[in-house]
């Protein structure tokens, strides 16, 4: 048993999502979660910049002595992760895995697609990972530039979202996917507009709650779990404002918050640059 918090962090407040997934599956844990709300989106940015900012925040997250630390965001779990892991001292899981795996495992016809941000797709993150897994999968991966800050603005209902949906949808189903990966934070609060867009065909595999699996597999064979007696706690931290990210979090997670904490950027910069 190890009573020690969870560290998870995201480019905002769509990993949240995957906070959602984890006080699901794991009540008896407590998580601190960091949204860099300061520097969203992360998606157009380089993998340099991207490798930079998860560097800072894993390094801040870790100086909070976490037991494990959750890389949330699909961006920065491509662009940084098996670095990160490298080189931190520490438990470091993230995204694209778990959800490839669940993927793999999934499709019948062996043609997966996958939507997510520029900076995942331009990786070939998810291309790797779902090739070690079945070298004979064939892959469709399609960048989705507006989708998760169109999410992220409350945007889920309006006739640009739903062109914008189809639009990402239609290359991945021209090609015949039966299964498709939500390989971005936001998308599962698109999660009935992106299954109309598909069909009832197609097997849309959600990152968060894959995550959340690993997550609670990783806590058993290591044998870190909590007390499952007591009922976990959570805190916050954000770089942006905090009566936003109060905002629009309370949307994502469907709670009240509490135990917010801005981090100043200019601290996080001071861990300094890889
Ligand atoms: N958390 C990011 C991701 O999963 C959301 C999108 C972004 O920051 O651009 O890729």
């Amino acid at each position: 048993m190890d009573p020690r918090p969870i560290g998870m962090f995201d480019s905002g407040v769509g990993g949240l999502t995957v906070l959602h997934e984890c006080l699901v599956s794991h009540p008896n844990e407590d998580f601190i979660y960091l949204g860099d709300t300061g520097r969203f989106p992360y998606g157009p940015r380089s993998a340099k910049e991207i490798r930079s900012f998860a560097w800072q925040i894993a390094s801040h997250l870790l100086s909070l002595d976490v037991k494990l630390l959750v890389v949330a965001c699909n961006s920065a779990t491509a662009a940084a992760l098996p670095w990160l892991q490298e080189q931190l001292p520490a438990s470091i899981i993230g995204a694209v895995h778990p959800e490839s795996e669940a993927a793999a495992q999934t499709t019948r016809n062996r043609k997966i697609g996958v939507l997510a941000t520029e900076a995942t797709v331009a990786s070939g993150s998810y291309e790797r990972a779902l090739l070690n897994l079945d070298a004979g999968l064939e892959i469709f991966s399609e960048p989705c530039p507006q989708l998760a800050t169109m999410i992220q603005n409350g945007d889920v209902s309006s006739p640009e979202m739903v062109t914008a949906v189809r639009e990402y949808a239609e290359p991945l189903k021209t090609a015949g996917a039966d299964t498709v990966i939500l390989g971005c934070t936001h998308y599962p609060l698109a999660t009935p507009m992106l299954q109309r867009a598909f069909g009832r065909g197609v097997t849309l595999v959600n990152s968060a709650r894959e995550i959340a699996r690993e997550v609670g597999e990783v806590l058993e064979r290591k044998g870190i779990a909590n007390d499952r007696e007591r009922e976990g706690d959570y805190s916050f931290l954000c770089t942006g404002k905090v009566d936003a990210f109060v905002a629009v979090g309370a949307r994502f997670l469907q709670m009240p918050f509490e135990n917010v904490e801005r981090v100043d950027i200019t601290e996080l910069e001071r861990i300094g640059a890889i």
